[in-house]
């Protein structure tokens, strides 16, 4: 069997980085925006990431090609594209409305663009979907709230909220009431906690926040404690190997700590994160991960089980994905 063949869940992706550099150089025409690059070949070139602060600032930038409905939506169904070539059966999408809305897009656009799209990618594709909204951290904890506001009527179709951008300097605790409110709002939350930042802000997440992932987590293995704790709640990372590379969490994909994650017997999943600036989709990063570290077929198959665990499907339909990956696996050993 294939890598490319097991049935998957990506967990932790941002619509953002999924724009390729074709599709920002088509927008940037359509629309009339300007952008520093000449061509793709320019763009490609400039993703050389020190740290995730270098990565954002360019990451921020392109998404200004981005402003009608249609943009969101093209952009959207790039992705799930992408993804159903790689098997993926299940989504949950980050997206970062502040980065739209400090540009004057309205709320709806963004979201009624990305909705249609995950709609489509439903009936075309069979590809279902969860949808959630991340607050930038480098922002104020009130304009999180005001963003919030905007998310109230449309509990139908946002499933959780999240948190990102520059993580160090902006611990979890600066959100506490945002997410006290989303929850009572009957969102679900997840953040991503531990990329760069200490283990002290996984528990930040885990206490204050009460999230059901942790988005990242790589640096919890510097805290017994926490380890001993994510492995005997099952709080899910969903971790993004090639993103850590890229960004300079671990300097080669060799020396990433997915398999001592696994080895603590950590609920760990494989996700692509912001696929069109790191290298590589979710296939990608399964097939790239399991030759760095050679993962073995059951590690492989754990992974992916992982993933729909940690999903927020209904349990019958979590049973039917474990299944579907149960005979990939007994089909051929991989
Ligand atoms: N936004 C997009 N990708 C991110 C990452 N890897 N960490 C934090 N914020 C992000
Ligand atoms: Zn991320």
């Amino acid at each position: 069997m294939q890598i490319q063949d097991i049935p998957k869940a990506e967990l932790h992706l941002h619509i953002e980085g999924t724009l390729e550099p074709e599709l920002m150089m088509q927008l940037a025409k359509r629309n009339g925006v300007a952008i520093p690059y000449k061509s793709v070949d320019e763009i490609r070139k400039a993703y050389e990431f020190s740290d995730l602060q270098s990565f954002l600032d360019i990451y921020y930038a392109g998404a200004a090609v981005l402003q009608t409905r249609q943009d969101f939506y093209d952009l959207t169904w790039a992705y799930l594209e992408r993804a159903a070539a790689d098997n993926v059966r299940h989504v949950e999408i980050f997206f970062d409305p502040q980065t739209h809305t400090e540009r004057g897009i309205a709320f709806d656009v963004v979201l009624d663009g990305i909705h249609d799209a995950l709609e489509a990618g439903e009936s075309k594709l069979g590809i279902t979907s969860r949808l959630i909204l991340c607050f930038l951290r480098h922002l104020s904890a009130d304009e999180a709230m005001a963003t919030l506001e905007l998310a109230l009527p449309h509990t139908d179709r946002i499933h959780a909220v999240g948190l990102d951008s520059s993580e160090v300097g902006h611990p979890p605790s600066k959100f506490t009431e945002v997410f006290d409110r989303a929850r009572d709002a009957g969102f679900l939350s997840v953040a991503h906690a531990g990329e760069e930042g200490p283990p002290e802000y996984i528990v930040e997440a885990l206490d204050l926040l009460h999230v059901r992932r942790i988005d990242h987590g790589v640096r919890c293995l510097e805290d017994a404690a926490l380890v001993e704790r994510l492995v005997r709640e099952q709080i899910p990372l969903t971790v993004c190997p090639l993103s850590n590379v890229k960004l300079r969490v671990f300097d080669t994909l060799a020396e990433h700590n997915l398999a001592k994650l696994l080895d603590a017997g950590l609920c760990v999943t494989i996700n692509s994160d912001d696929p069109a600036y790191f290298g590589g989709y979710i296939g990608e990063n399964f097939v790239q991960t399991q030759k760095a570290l050679a993962l073995n077929a059951q590690q492989l198959k754990t992974l992916a089980e992982n993933a729909f665990k940690a999903s927020f499907l209904p349990a019958d339909d979590i049973e039917r994905h474990l299944a579907d990956v149960d005979a990939a696996f007994n089909a051929t050993p991989a």
